[in-house]
This record gives structure tokens, C-alpha cells and sequence, in this order.
């Protein structure tokens, strides 16, 4: 019987943008797909044992000495090579073709007339032409021996090129953004009509196989997770928990600093529906007594993160047995620290939430979702059961409601804010607003503003509304939420809670504003 990861594609990274799409929209076509850096110690190439590669874009010029060969190894292979914008330029300079640099860019949408009968294009349009992406300053003007144009554009005519018999294949457009008509198909047929890759990597298949790893690599071990009750760790909860059952133990601290109601959601969802054993430590005094007179941003962080481990590795020590600590750790964590790890055993992720687990904490890891992307993650929690409202929900920090007080946090600050991010996800929610914007929160300034509510003056705090739409939350822009809507939210903040004045919009985009305010 095949398994999960014998019809594997390897993605070759030569510094693209896009490379991690390529990745996610072959394993689409449920195709596992695993990605390398191109300087990668060969010995890899070698034991990935792909059924194709491909190779992406990049932004350096192979006209240019220093730019990144492919590995010899890649083409001893001897499997299906797909080269993308760079990685079809490397091919065609290094199989005897030739490479001219441009100081006109071509960047966008270009119409690719498709050129041959019989080729990895055919089939993708009716009318003979696709609406492709562009993103190219050099570009192919010969061709290598054995090769023909299968798809030209009015400034490359050899935007795609092939050589049925070695199949190898280049792409001067991106197939992998949605931008590009034809592009996920035209991925789909290199996976399975070259490459002859079977369809094995779907949510099923992926959790009886993370099961079967886990039981294999615990035994009879006990594990130890900290539940934040976000995404990542709320699957590898409800993963561990079908792999190994009660050898689980979780621990979800309460630091009196999360959302209204969410301490009872976690342990609804987790504990009382689907039986994972959860530690719950009310702990919102301790932490707040930590954070008491502290005013500073990066402070607050550091103290809520040390008193978390604190927390966490008092409950680990009353637990005896436990040998292994399962974290959250997801595909893109392991790519951005391929270069710093690879082929060394990989030590603890040093979780921005938490500030990194004790080095003491001698636990061998468990990482479930190592192989997968956040999407995959969402896809595999709601198949193993998780409500999808808790799975699609926004993103929110580690030091939660501590980053949006901002100043000093009191008790009673956090019940104000709690209230009032409540009514505004609620609105948001009620307007089929939540899932339009990325992420979504009110802030506490600390500042009294003046306000007149019936005939009483009213002297409180301020709340702000933040709403943003981001792809990858490293830029984001303010949304542009409707005024009724805006409105809606504003007045039944000032008349629900008492100890509010006023609320005001932010419309700063980020950069040069962050997301969140501290
Ligand atoms: P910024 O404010 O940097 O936020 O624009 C980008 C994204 O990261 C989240 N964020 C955090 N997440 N611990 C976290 O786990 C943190 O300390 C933290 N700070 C910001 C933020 O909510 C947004 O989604």
C-alpha cells in the first residue's frame, strides 16, 4: 500500500516570494510537497526521493556569475523537472539555452498564447490563450537543444518551454497564484499526468498518519501540551487525544487576561465534548500582581511570558512520567528555520507568546503538525471535530488582553475591555462582517475622556476599535467597515458599559502602524 509521503514533489527554493504557494497549491491536489532551500546539503536532494521537482522563481539573475546553480543532484534524479520564472531561466541557461537580462520588467497580468498541440498546457483554455502572472526583468531568448516554445507572450516569446522527452519543463509566468488562469491545473497535471503522483495526501489520510506517528513515538509515555485554546494548539489536543488518548495531559493557563467567556469555551470544546484531560489553572491574581505598576509594552510581555512558564513548569513537576512536551509547531516555522536547523535535532521553537520553554525541561517534542500549513491545520481540526467558529476565529496574542490595555493593567480594565470586544465580534459577527476582515479588537486607552450620558457628566476611559484585512499580517490595512456599522457598535458600547465615554476608529494601516497598539 502506498503511503501518505512516497508520491512526493520536492519544491527547490531559490528565494521566491511565492515558493511556499507552489508547495500548498500542489498538496492541493493532494500531493504531498516538501520544500528546500537550492543550497541544501545534496545528501537531502538525494533522500527525499521525489517523483518531480520543482524549481522556483527567485530574485537573483542567472546572467549574473554568483546567481544560484541547480544542484547537480537534482538533475541525477532523473525524474520531471518544472522550472518557474527563475528556476526555468536556470534550466534553459545551464541545458545550452540563453538568458538575457532586461531593464524593463514585466510585472502583472500577460496573455500567454498557448503554442503547441500536444504539451503540459494543452487543455487549459478554449480559447487558445491564458491570462497569466507575470513578475520577470530576465527572460529566455534561446532555446536549449531538445526543447520547443509551448506558450509565448508579446514580451517573451518563450514564456513556456518543454522537452517532452526528459520532461522538463519551464514557466516564465506563476502557475501558483490565483492571478494566473490555468495555473493550479496546469500544477496538477505536472503532479499527476508527468509526475505520476497518486492522490494521497488528504485530511484523512494525514491524521491516520499523524496518529500512527505519534502512538509510535510516545509508546505508553505520557505527553504534556500547553493549550492556549488557539488554532494550532487545539488541534494537536484533539489529534494527540484520538492518537493516545488519556496519555494526553494538557494545561490551559487562565491569566484573567483572555475574552469573555473564553476559559468556559476551551474547556467545553475540549474537555467536556471531546474528553481531552485539561488542567485548568485560574491564575488572573498572580499574573496581575506580576504585571502590578508596569507599564511598559515589552515588559508586560516578558513578565506575562515568565509567569506562564513558571505556571507551566510548576504543573509539569507534579506530573510524573511525562516525558514528552507536544507543541504547535507548523510548516512555515520549520522552512524559516531550515537554514538554522537543518539536519541538527531541532530544539524548542522560542514561542513569541511564551518567551521559550527552560532549557531544564528536558522533554523530547511532539510535533504533529510539522508537516503543515495553517490552512491544513484549519482543514484537519474541523475533520477531527473542532467547531469551525473556533478554528476560523482571529488570531489573537499570547499576552492577550495585556497588550490592549495599554499602560497598567487592572482587573477592572480587562472586565471593561472584555465587555466591550465582546459587543464589537458580536456586531461584527451579526453583520457577517468577521470573516471579511483578518482580524478584529477593541484597545483600553488610558486616558479619561469627558462624556454626558442621560443628564449625568460622565469622566472614563476610551475605547478603540481596531479592524484589518491582511493576507500574512506582516501588512495590513485598516477595514473599511460600513459607518451604520460603526455606529451600531459605538453606541452599544457607550450605553452597555458604564465605564466608557467614548469610542473612536482606528485608521492607521500597518506599516507604519502595527496591528495591535502595544
Ligand atoms: P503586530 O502588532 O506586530 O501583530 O502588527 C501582527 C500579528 O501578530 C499578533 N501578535 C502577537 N501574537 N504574541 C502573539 O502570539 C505576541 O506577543 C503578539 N504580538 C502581536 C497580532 O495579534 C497580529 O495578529
Amino acid at each position: 500500500m502506498r503511503s501518505l509521503h512516497d508520491d512526493r514533489l520536492l519544491i527547490l527554493d531559490f528565494g521566491s516570494q511565492y515558493t511556499q504557494l507552489i508547495a500548498r497549491r500542489v498538496r492541493e491536489h493532494g500531493v504531498y510537497s516538501e520544500i528546500l532551500p537550492c543550497d541544501v546539503d545534496p545528501l537531502r536532494i538525494q533522500a527525499s526521493a521525489p517523483k518531480g521537482v520543482i524549481l522556483s522563481g527567485g530574485p537573483e539573475s542567472t546572467t549574473d556569475a554568483a546567481g544560484w546553480k541547480i544542484p547537480k543532484e537534482v538533475y541525477d534524479l532523473n525524474v520531471p523537472l518544472l522550472g518557474i520564472c527563475y528556476g526555468m531561466q536556470a534550466l534553459a541557461q545551464e541545458l545550452g539555452g540563453r538568458v538575457e537580462s532586461s531593464d524593463l520588467r514585466e510585472f502583472g497580468h500577460a496573455d500567454l498564447v498557448i503554442e503547441n498541440e500536444e504539451s503540459l498546457l494543452t487543455g487549459m483554455s478554449d480559447t487558445g490563450s491564458l491570462s497569466v502572472w507575470m513578475s520577470h526583468g530576465d527572460r529566455v531568448t534561446e532555446l536549449p537543444p531538445g526543447f520547443k516554445v509551448i506558450g509565448s507572450s508579446v514580451h517573451a516569446p518563450i514564456a513556456a518551454m518543454a522537452d517532452e522527452e526528459r520532461a522538463i519543463y519551464g514557466l516564465q509566468f506563476h502557475p501558483e497564484v490565483t492571478h494566473s488562469e490555468g495555473g493550479s491545473e496546469i500544477l496538477a497535471k505536472f503532479a499527476h499526468a508527468v509526475c505520476g503522483c497518486g492522490r494521497e495526501w488528504t485530511p484523512e489520510n494525514i491524521i491516520d498518519d499523524a496518529v500512527a506517528k505519534a502512538r509510535e513515538q510516545v509508546g505508553d509515555g505520557q505527553v504534556l501540551l500547553g493549550l492556549s485554546g488557539g488554532v494550532d494548539s487545539s488541534v494537536v489536543a484533539a489529534l494527540l487525544h484520538r492518537a493516545i488518548g488519556d496519555q494526553l495531559v494538557c494545561v490551559f493557563v487562565d491569566n484573567g487576561l483572555l475574552r469573555l467567556y473564553e476559559g468556559a469555551q476551551v474547556m467545553e470544546t475540549l474537555a467536556q465534548n471531546l474528553g481531552v484531560r485539561v488542567i485548568r489553572v485560574n491564575a488572573e491574581e498572580r499574573f496581575l500582581t506580576a504585571l502590578k505598576g508596569e507599564s511598559d509594552p515589552e515588559c508586560k510581555r516578558k513578565i506575562i511570558g515568565r509567569t506562564f512558564i513558571e505556571i507551566f513548569e510548576e504543573q509539569a513537576a507534579q506530573l510524573k512520567d511525562v516525558r514528552f512536551l507536544a507543541q504547535g509547531t507548523i510548516y512555515p516555522d520549520v522552512i524559516e528555520s531550515a537554514g538554522a536547523d537543518s539536519g541538527k535535532a531541532h530544539v524548542i521553537k522560542s514561542h513569541h507568546n511564551v518567551g521559550g520553554l527552560p532549557a531544564e525541561m528536558r522533554m523530547e517534542l511532539v510535533e504533529p503538525l510539522r508537516e503543515l500549513f495553517k490552512d491544513e491545520v484549519r482543514i484537519l481540526g474541523v475533520t477531527l471535530g473542532l467547531p469551525k467558529s473556533m478554528i476560523y476565529r482571529h488570531p489573537f496574542p499570547g499576552p492577550g488582553l495585556g497588550v490592549r490595555i495599554l499602560g497598567e493593567v487592572h482587573k477592572h480594565s480587562a472586565d471593561i475591555l472584555r465587555k466591550a470586544d465582546h459587543i464589537f465580534i458580536e456586531e461584527l459577527r451579526g453583520a457577517e462582517l468577521y470573516d471579511k476582515v483578518s482580524q478584529a479588537f477593541t484597545v483600553l486607552l488610558p486616558v479619561n475622556s469627558v462624556g454626558v450620558v442621560g443628564d449625568q457628566r460622565r469622566y472614563a476611559p476610551v475605547i478603540a476599535l481596531r479592524a484589518v484585512e491582511t493576507i500574512d499580517f506582516m501588512t495590513a490595512r485598516w477595514a473599511h467597515l460600513p459607518y451604520e456599522f460603526i455606529e451600531r457598535v459605538s453606541s452599544r458600547i457607550i450605553n452597555e458599559i458604564e465605564d466608557v465615554s467614548r469610542v473612536v476608529y482606528d485608521v492607521s494601516s500597518k506599516p507604519p502602524a502595527t496591528i495591535e497598539w502595544e
